[in-house]
């Protein structure tokens, strides 16, 4: 009889679903708040230096995610190909985290030193260059465009605001060591680093 009542009234209803869907979500995400596995950075993950960052800039802004993931999954072809799979507390600094899962091109979690910058950057001026069948965009504004270095300033300010470990130090040498650099470095910059910190892991 209750439960007639229920069905026959769409608002009650709607609030009994919202309801019961808050609780399934809580249960789910706050575990995951309070576990320091998710929230507390892994040995050896450090915050991005201001190039790397303008780097990481680049990368959200030109659009990559939407062919390249950063997540290696915990099975073993994804392991053998690409290197040690992927945890929550590398992406503690990751704003937003570039997981992805769009993959027209490989992995790219891992790639931190698999090239050089000379290939990196011949590559992202014109990928068929070097691979001949890439059906990867060529981006060669990017070096021409300089990082804007009062803009990584600010964000760096920003990102200490919100509680990532950037001293005062780093943030006064920031202007120092983007001015001058083109995107295209940031980029290679932020590539070259992915994933270094996690080699020895398996
Ligand atoms: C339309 C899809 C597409 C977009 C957008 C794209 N890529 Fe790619 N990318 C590919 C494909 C396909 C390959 C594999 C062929 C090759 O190496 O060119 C690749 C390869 C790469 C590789 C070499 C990876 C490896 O392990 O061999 C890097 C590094 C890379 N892309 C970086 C980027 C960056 C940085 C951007 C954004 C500026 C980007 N890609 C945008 C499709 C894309």
């Amino acid at each position: 009889m209750r439960h007639e009542t229920v069905e026959k009234s769409l608002n009650l209803m709607m609030v009994l679903i919202v309801v019961a869907i808050s609780i399934g979500g809580l249960v789910e995400i706050v575990p995951l708040m309070m576990s320091s596995d998710a929230t507390e950075p892994d040995e050896g993950i450090s915050v991005y230096s201001p190039l790397r960052l303008a780097g990481r800039d680049v990368y959200v802004r030109e659009g990559c995610y939407n062919c390249h993931s950063q997540m290696v999954r915990p099975f073993r072809s994804e392991t053998e190909r690409y290197g040690p799979y992927t945890t929550a507390g590398e992406t503690v600094y990751d704003r937003p985290f570039q997981f992805g899962s769009k993959r027209t091109g490989p992995d790219l979690a891992r790639v931190g030193g698999r090239y050089s910058d000379e290939w990196q950057r011949l590559h992202l001026i014109d990928p068929r260059a070097l691979v001949p069948e890439s059906n990867m965009p060529a981006y060669p504004w990017l070096a021409e465009r300089e990082v804007d270095a009062d803009l990584i300033v600010a964000k760096m300010e920003t990102l200490q605001f919100l509680g990532d470990p950037y001293t005062d130090e780093q943030i006064a040498a920031a202007i120092g060591e983007v001015t001058g650099k083109s995107e295209l470095d940031a980029l290679i910059a932020y590539l070259q680093d992915l994933g270094t910190n996690r080699r020895s892991r398996r």
